[in-house]
């Protein structure tokens, strides 16, 4: 019966907008309004039975002038859905700002080429996406809203996750399959079942996204009993991911409220899996391990073989996490999500197909109309960039900005500073010695220096960081340059860790001591390092004094790429850029922020999307390197056209745990 009245209230809706919006051609030709409704076995797409072959790909990890390239490839693998995660933090930056017409953030336009490309859509706009992304999509001005409580029942965050909705809604809601669109289905939070049990949150989150939207909703949770049972929302069709022989199972044993049955659909059937940072993290692949896919091959087979059972792919495509959008795990010390979000992935980080994409292509290929599948493009050699040297520049610290002072030190968040770096600085005035205690914890990487000589790194990546022990007397500058290293994306209330999902605090949380001592006055620069500005045109440092325990400094250079190179086809110009002898930091190319570079591996390059690169001119490059002169070497960069991955020791903390 609900599920009766609700597809009519999506029709009806439909006729209403259509005739305040201009139909397209494509609208005035078909005389029934389009629609996608579902009966207790099967999605119906116009009234016909749709069995969603999908995949997960999200337009914010992927340069914009290859959306379609990925997209076209999806559909070659025999794919009829896109499943994509929205990011807020990127779509408002600052409370109020939305840059939704940005080209990086143009949902819409991704959704239209989507389309053109033959593909529906599953919109799944969280507003948290966990993702592995900087707190879950969470806007980290989100922190500093009195009262906030996320993913929660909570007025100051439902209020801002409305107007988050709204905005997005504004943007996209004539894409929906009722008004000609590609959307499909729009999911209500994001695995929520996991975290919490609050169903009060959660149909307040529905009704905000029936609102703005008419097509069908869902949820997707893990398929166990207590994620389905915190997950269900009434009249929202619930869905799980993972394992789908056991996760089919549970819905069908846990979900009995009528309103949320109907088919099946494993909307997160995982291809692999993301990498983190760390000496003993190998990348994760299924290269190499032929029962894995064969696996896979399994489960697909098992899935589509029964006409009332739906899947998506996480990932099909996982792309990059540019800048400093990577997110991290609390497990007793942070573990941090690579720069890269290869994935393991059908289609690998440069968008290129891998073997695994043909053979799930093959799975695939049983059901689908024979002829409908497009054939697949070849794969675009990347280019290689012979080396080039990398000059010192300027210190990190010769360019601080806006200074704040205050008693006691304040956090990122209160210093207005969503990303990047916060350094702290004390001047004594006294003699004082001890252990440097920076806040509550680490968070997440101090770099600990006095008088601009490093002393030792406290890194939360350990359980144990190691102590670095100061001795300060009258006049000396005790330096802490704290970085963010990604903000924690995913908690479980069934796991044994503190919720930092509630607490996403970075630089200095609490006082900073050294042995029993609370230390006083502090000035505050924010380093977010959005724009470099003429980073590189400063005058350079003479190579000689560039020697281990100074801090971070600048190096740059550049290269040069061939006006012949065909400017119309970028992806010719793709490569992986490489600081063989560098040690930890970020890289810039044209002032676009590629990510984070850390020797520890597994990554060992970053991915340079063509797009990013100028050819018949020099393109610059500009290394913030937060340890110079403590690998040996001469600071060069390179361009791979394959890339490698390796891990390595940590010098800063060998034998840490
Ligand atoms: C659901 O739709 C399918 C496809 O039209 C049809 O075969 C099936 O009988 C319907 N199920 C119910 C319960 O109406
Ligand atoms: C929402 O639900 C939670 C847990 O189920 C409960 O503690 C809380 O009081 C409810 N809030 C409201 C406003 O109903
Ligand atoms: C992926 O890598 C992480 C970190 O190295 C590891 O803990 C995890 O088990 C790997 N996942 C798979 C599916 O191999
Ligand atoms: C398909 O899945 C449904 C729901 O789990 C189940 O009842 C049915 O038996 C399955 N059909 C086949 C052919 O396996
Ligand atoms: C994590 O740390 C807390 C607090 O120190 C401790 O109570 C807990 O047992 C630890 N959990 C694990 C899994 O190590
Ligand atoms: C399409 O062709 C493949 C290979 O020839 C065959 O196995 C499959 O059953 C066909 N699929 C359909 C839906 O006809
Ligand atoms: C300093 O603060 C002003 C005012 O808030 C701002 O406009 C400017 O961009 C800041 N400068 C830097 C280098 O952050
Ligand atoms: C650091 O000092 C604390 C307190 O003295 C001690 O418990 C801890 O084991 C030390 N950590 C390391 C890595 O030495
Ligand atoms: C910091 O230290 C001051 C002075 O000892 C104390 O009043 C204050 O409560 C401390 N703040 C925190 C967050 O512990
Ligand atoms: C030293 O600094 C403290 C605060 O950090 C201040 O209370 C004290 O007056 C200062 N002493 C001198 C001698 O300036
Ligand atoms: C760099 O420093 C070295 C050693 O102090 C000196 O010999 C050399 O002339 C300097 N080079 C430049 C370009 O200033
Ligand atoms: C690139 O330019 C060439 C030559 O003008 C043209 O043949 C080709 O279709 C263009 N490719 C794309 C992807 O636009």
């Amino acid at each position: 019966m609900e599920l009766l009245r609700l597809s009519l209230f999506a029709i009806f809706l439909g006729l209403t907008t259509r005739s305040f919006a201009a139909p397209s051609p494509s609208q005035t030709l078909s005389a029934a309004s389009p629609s996608f409704t579902y009966n207790s076995t099967t999605f119906l797409l116009n009234g016909e039975p749709y069995q969603i072959i999908g995949g997960q790909m999200d337009p914010q990890r992927i340069p914009p002038a290859y959306w379609r390239d990925r997209l076209s490839k999806a559909r070659a693998m025999g794919l009829n859905t896109i499943f994509s995660y929205v990011y807020w933090n990127l779509l408002e930056p600052v409370q109020g700002t939305w840059t939704g017409d940005e080209e990086a953030n143009n949902i819409a336009s991704y959704f239209q080429i989507a389309q053109e490309e033959g593909l529906n859509v599953v919109l799944r706009p969280g507003p948290y996406i966990c993702g592995e992304r900087e707190w879950g999509g969470f806007p980290a001005w989100l922190a500093e809203v009195p009262g906030m409580l996320v993913r929660s029942n909570n007025v100051p965050f439902l209020s801002a996750a409305k107007s988050y909705i709204e905005h997005l809604a504004s943007d996209i809601s004539d894409l929906q399959i009722t008004r000609g669109g590609p959307i499909l289905m729009i999911q209500v939070e994001n695995e929520y079942g996991s975290f919490g049990a609050e169903h009060n949150y959660t149909s307040a989150l529905r009704d905000i996204l029936r609102a703005n939207f008419e097509t069908v909703l869902y949820t997707n949770d893990g398929g166990v009993d207590w994620t389905l049972e915190g997950g269900q929302v009434h009249t929202v069709l619930a869905e799980i991911d993972g394992d789908p022989t056991s996760g089919f199972n549970s819905r069908g044993l846990y979900i009995t409220d009528p309103t949320e049955l109907g088919p099946l659909l494993d909307g997160e059937y995982y291809t692999w899996a993301p990498d983190q940072w760390g000496s003993n993290n190998p990348h994760n692949t299924t290269v190499g391990n032929p029962d894995d896919v064969e696996q896979f091959v399994k489960d697909i087979n098992y899935v589509l073989g029964n006409s009332s059972a739906s899947i998506s792919l996480y990932m099909f495509h996982g792309g990059t996490n540019f800048g400093f959008g990577n997110g991290a795990l609390w497990q007793n010390r942070t573990t941090v999500f690579t720069t890269s979000y290869d994935y393991g992935a059908p289609l690998d980080e440069s968008g290129r197909t891998t073997d695994l994409y043909f053979t799930l292509r093959s799975a695939f290929q049983k059901y689908v109309q024979n002829g409908s599948i497009p054939d697949v493009p070849a794969n675009l050699p990347r280019t290689s960039i012979p080396e080039f040297t990398l000059q010192p520049s300027t210190s990190l610290f010769d360019i601080l900005g806006n200074k704040s002072t205050s008693k006691f030190p304040l956090t990122m968040e209160a210093l207005g500073q969503a990303y990047g770096f916060t350094l702290y600085e004390h001047t004594s005035n006294t003699s004082i010695n001890g252990n440097v205690q920076p806040g509550d914890r680490a968070r997440d990487r101090v770099l600990v220096y006095v008088n601009s000589i490093r002393q030792g790194i406290i890194d939360s990546q350990y359980q144990h960081p190691l102590n670095v022990s100061v001795a300060l007397k009258p006049g000396d500058k005790l330096q802490l340059l704290v970085e963010n290293l990604g903000r924690v994306d995913y908690y479980s209330r069934g796991n044994p860790y503190r919720n930092y999902l509630q607490d996403p605090y970075k630089g200095i949380l609490g006082n900073v001591t050294l042995g029993d001592k609370v230390i006083e006055h502090w000035d505050m620069y924010p380093l977010p390092l959005e724009d470099l500005g003429g980073v590189d045109t400063l005058p350079g440092k003479n190579s000689s004094t560039v020697k281990s325990g100074i801090p971070p400094i600048f190096y740059h250079g550049s290269f040069w790429i061939d006006a012949a190179a065909p400017s119309n086809n970028t992806a010719l110009l793709d490569t992986f850029l490489a600081i063989p002898n560098g040690l930890k930091g970020n890289v810039w190319v044209n002032n676009f922020n590629l990510g984070r570079y850390w020797y520890v591996g597994p990554q060992q390059s970053l991915y340079l999307p063509g797009t990013v690169v100028r050819s018949g001119e020099w393109n610059k490059v500009v290394v913030l390197e937060l340890e110079p002169g403590v690998r040996d070497g001469q600071m060069v960069a390179e361009g791979l056209a394959e890339r490698e991955w390796a891990n390595n020791p940590d010098f800063d903390c060998e034998h840490c745990i």
